[in-house]
């Protein structure tokens, strides 16, 4: 766990739910946003889960086999301890451990902001390599334009360009509230 943003978060973990939900205003309602916005799926995956709430959402909401893939023992120690029947799984963005097309969607909500662009390109490479041919993966994450003032102090390392996402093409995409840009990269 190398980038300060990565290892302030990871000591946070036990205040980490309160403090997000300050930061989104209704964390629920967001959480449910972008679950509706994923169609079914058999095994899906979410990369720097924390706490495991946006996977607690999509459970609630229904659908396939839930991975949850953290590099903090901190925040996987909370996810573990709050959601039950989901694998929780130590490991880093830029190395997945998991076989070539073993899910069929991949998300990732307030984590490619924690790398640098040369680790967005390898992650982006690692979540093609997993994702089965038809897949898609989702992001939720700071866009360059529309940051508040946190917004801007949290993104130190910088945002997710689309030109990073080599093998992929963009589907659907929103501007939401906080700065952050929702997309659909489906795998080509
Ligand atoms: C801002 S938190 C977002 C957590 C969660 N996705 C959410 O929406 O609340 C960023 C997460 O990414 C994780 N993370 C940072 N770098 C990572 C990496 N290289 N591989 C896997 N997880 C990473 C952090 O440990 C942290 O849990």
């Amino acid at each position: 766990m190398s980038h300060s943003i990565t290892r302030m978060i990871s000591a946070i973990a036990p205040i980490y739910d309160p403090v997000i939900e300050w930061f989104l205003h209704g964390e629920e309602k967001v959480r449910k946003r972008m679950a509706d916005r994923i169609p079914d799926f058999e095994r899906g995956l979410d990369i720097g889960c924390g706490t495991g709430t946006f996977l607690e959402a999509l459970r609630k909401r229904g659908g396939g086999e839930l991975y949850g893939l953290d590099i903090s023992k901190r925040m996987l120690r909370v996810a573990k301890r709050k959601h039950r029947g989901m694998e929780f799984v130590r490991g880093s963005a830029l190395c997945l451990p998991f076989r070539d097309s073993s899910f069929d969607a991949v998300f990732s909500t307030m984590m490619m902001h924690h790398l640098t662009h040369e680790e967005r390109v390898a992650a982006l490479k690692e979540i093609r390599r997993v994702l089965r041919p038809e897949g898609a993966y989702y992001s939720l994450e700071f866009g360059e334009e529309g940051l508040d003032r946190i917004g801007r102090a949290v993104t130190g390392l910088g945002y997710l360009h689309e030109s990073e996402a080599q093998g992929f093409e963009v589907g659907e995409k929103e501007a939401w509230e906080k700065g952050l840009v929702w997309r659909a990269l489906h795998r080509k």
